[in-house]
């Protein structure tokens, strides 16, 4: 079933033992392959897909102001993907993150 390929874009991505993952807190990182941000908070990780809800631009993280910011037209969205601001309709999407499988790793369904 194709959703269910490993390690590209419509299919599963295995980010590891939980242990192996960034920090609590960290900057989010970009898995361009999988097309997300993976953002780890306190409540748990979330994979952001990298798509601006607006029109379509790839959004950037700015750690200086602790958000996302789109260089099209300027929406914002906080860490989780929560919306701040700009033209955007919506919070960004988020892909589901199952956070164990048989073998203990965190896995992305993208
Ligand atoms: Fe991101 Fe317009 S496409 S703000």
């Amino acid at each position: 079933f194709p959703r269910f390929r490993e390690g590209e874009f419509g299919g599963v991505f295995n980010l590891g033992p939980a242990s192996n993952l960034p920090p609590v807190g960290s900057a989010p990182q970009a898995n361009t392959k999988g097309k997300f941000w993976l953002v780890h908070l306190e409540e748990g990780v979330l994979a952001l897909y990298v798509v601006c809800t607006h029109l379509g631009c790839l959004y950037r993280w700015q750690e200086a102001q602790n958000r996302f910011i789109c260089p099209c037209h300027g929406s914002q969205f906080q860490k989780d993907g929560t919306y701040i601001q700009g033209p955007a309709p919506r919070s960004l999407d988020r892909f589901v993150v199952r956070m164990l499988d048989a073998a203990g790793n965190v896995l992305a369904e993208t």
